[in-house]
């Protein structure tokens, strides 16, 4: 099987809208202070160009939570494996999701950072996959609402690849050219 990746959203569609969000979370904010907070290791790409659009001061925070494996299939099975360093009680935290597909990574996530007390508690994703949640959670941003494919770049991986890609695709298995 060849991997091949069909382009989804150019990096200057995502740089154009991660400026809209920034300033759309700068005025929620009010200017104040925001914690991002980003669940490695796909989020990392947009925690960081989000962060260069944000007018007001960030802090960049990064836990370690589980995802797929090198499957394309959620297991379902969602461990803390690192922690933040720093305590979030009566701060303005925003969580920087790369994508949002069963829901159950971030709803986890969510709980726990609000069992820490934070003065609001935000959630910004850069992909949603809304025909696949299985666990609700209220989401304030995202980027791009996409249909049900697996997609790779900007952060997103298969099997630890393709996170460099400054742009979101599609990636098809075709079957090799034998003729
Ligand atoms: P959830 O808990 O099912 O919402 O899974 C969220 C996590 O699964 C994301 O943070 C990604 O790491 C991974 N994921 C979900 N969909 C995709 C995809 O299309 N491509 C790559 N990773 C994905
Ligand atoms: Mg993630």
């Amino acid at each position: 099987m060849k991997e091949r990746i069909e382009v989804m959203i150019s990096e200057d569609a995502i740089a154009k809208r991660l400026e809209e969000l920034a300033d759309e979370i700068y005025r929620d904010f009010g200017g104040e202070q925001v914690e991002l907070v980003c669940a490695l290791k796909g989020a990392v790409v947009t925690l960081v160009e989000l962060a260069k659009c944000m007018k007001m001061p960030v802090s960049m925070n990064f836990m370690s939570v589980s995802s797929y494996g090198n499957a394309t299939e959620s297991s379902g099975k969602i461990d803390v494996k690192m922690d933040l360093d720093e305590d979030i009680a009566g701060k303005n935290v925003l969580i920087v999701e790369d994508i949002i597909d069963s829901g159950r990574t971030l709803s986890r996530l969510r709980e726990l950072l609000l069992s820490r007390n934070p003065k609001t508690l935000k959630i910004c994703t850069l992909l949603d996959k809304p025909e696949r949640r299985v666990t609700q959670v209220p989401v304030d941003y995202v980027g791009f609402t996409i249909p049900d494919a697996f997609v790779v770049g900007y952060g997103l991986d298969y099997a630890q690849r393709y996170r460099n890609l400054n742009y979101v695709g599609v990636l098809h298995f075709d079957e090799d050219e034998t003729d």
